[in-house]
């Protein structure tokens, strides 16, 4: 089985690699490329890949490339995992939407539609590169902002599917609080990429007892506390929001924060200087502890239980066999009545060979259908942007955007936007 990794050269590549000897029985990977466009990064990541594997014993072999057509050639499937501009531009998505007093985060608000404007075009590039390389390949896309990017890639017919950590994250989370294996944790996990609501933890499936009002009532307390918003109000949500909501629910205290503080996008080029130095040390042969300081943590359990379950090797969400329900990235068709059949919404699903198809959800309840809805309607706005460009879109889609809706301030994050990301929109 072919495996290529578009972004190879990230310092994340090594917990994925971590995850492929870890889950080789899952995913049976006999040939891995790396494929990138920085070289540097590409020898020193694609080196320790090796020995990664080397070390356990796996024999699946590691060939690295700035060639994409010879990376996607006959693959079975490729995963998506690049940053269109780096951690620089993620440095600036961060930075100007501050100074209007809104929130500076690379997928959520008026910084998220600038990745979302940045990344649509280059993905599309890519996967029409892939279809044409290695038709039958599934393309597993963990490149942000996950939601509009897979609805970018379902719209052109590709074989796509969305992946994000954040419900792997809180499965493995919940395990933990309830001391069972993740793998017999089922979350109610609903709503769209990076604004989700757990609305139910199930035990033994999709059809298990609902525990969270049990979880809620024993550790509340603490997950509150990990998600940094007043425990009152997980009650009063009757769920646990993703910590992506903050930016929501906290928003002013958000911003007052971020002020204080340097950018994450600096917090992490410090880390991935310091990642790329480990890795270019040809004794080391394991993940380093320091990647866990990443936010994409358990993402390589989740991506190879995802490409298992698409190419029919037998997926499982823990990695201890069974069961083949992923939360991904994936068409509503009808699964959340209030939105249109052909937004992209981020629920558990049956995953298999045929696609990812997702299951009945619990009802959203109005105080979250409310954000979805509108939330939705700026993704479908923010994809336009990216497909057509021109400041009038862009304009809409953060007038839509509901930590925006003010015109003045639209107007304002507008002029901003297109003046920082000038070199990467083709239109501007
Ligand atoms: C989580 C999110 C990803 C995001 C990452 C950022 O994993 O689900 O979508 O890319 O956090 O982590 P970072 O270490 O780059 O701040
Ligand atoms: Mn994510």
């Amino acid at each position: 089985m072919k495996l290529a990794v578009v972004g190879g050269g990230s310092t994340y590549t090594p917990e994925l690699v971590d995850g492929l000897a870890r889950l080789r029985d899952v995913l049976p990977v006999t040939e891995l490329v790396l494929a990138d466009p920085a070289a540097d990064r590409l020898e020193v990541v694609g080196g320790l890949a090796r020995r990664i594997l080397a070390r356990a014993g796996h024999p699946a072999a590691v060939t690295t490339t700035s060639d994409l057509d010879e990376a996607a050639a006959d693959a079975h499937a490729v995963l998506l995992q690049l940053r269109v501009g780096g951690q620089a531009a993620r440095e600036k998505d961060e930075t100007w939407p501050l100074e209007c007093g809104c929130v500076g985060q690379e997928t959520t608000g008026a910084g998220g539609l600038a990745k979302a404007l940045r990344t649509v075009p280059v993905v599309l590039d890519i996967a029409e590169r892939v279809r044409r390389a290695g038709p039958d390949a599934w393309i597993v896309d963990f490149t942000n902002p996950v939601g509009i990017v897979t609805r970018a890639l379902l719209n052109e017919g590709h074989r796509a599917v969305g992946l994000c950590n954040v419900a792997i994250g809180l499965q493995r989370k919940f395990a933990a609080l309830l001391d069972v294996r993740p793998g017999e944790v089922h979350l109610d996990h609903v709503g769209l990429n990076h604004l989700t609501w757990e609305l139910g933890v199930r035990l033994g499936g999709p059809g298990g007892t609902d525990v969270l009002p049990e979880l809620l009532a024993r550790h509340g307390g603490t997950i509150a506390a990990d998600l940094r918003l007043p425990r009152a109000l997980l009650d009063r949500l009757g769920a646990v929001p993703s910590y992506y909501l903050r930016y929501y629910y906290a928003h002013d205290e958000v911003v007052a924060e971020m002020r204080t503080r340097p950018s994450r996008a600096a917090e992490v080029a410090a880390l991935e200087r310091e990642l790329l130095e480990m890795y270019a040390d040809p004794a080391l042969d394991t993940k380093p502890e320091l990647l866990a300081g990443r936010g994409g943590a358990h993402y390589s359990e989740a991506a190879v239980a995802l490409t298992a379950a698409l190419l029919g090797s037998g997926g499982t969400n823990d990695g201890t066999g069974g069961g083949s329900v992923q939360v991904v990235n994936v068409r509503n068709g009808g699964t959340l009545p209030f939105l249109p059949d052909d937004a992209v919404i981020e629920v558990p699903a049956e995953v298999s060979p045929a696609g990812a198809e997702p299951l009945p959800v619990p009802p959203l309840p109005p105080l979250h259908a409310g954000l979805v809805s509108a939330v939705t309607a700026y993704e479908h706005l923010a994809l336009e942007a990216a497909l057509h460009g021109g400041r009038d879109r862009v304009f809409a889609a953060l007038l839509a955007h509901p930590l925006v809706g003010q015109y003045a301030l639209a107007e304002e994050l507008t002029d901003r936007l297109i003046a920082h990301n000038r070199e990467h929109l083709a239109w501007a």
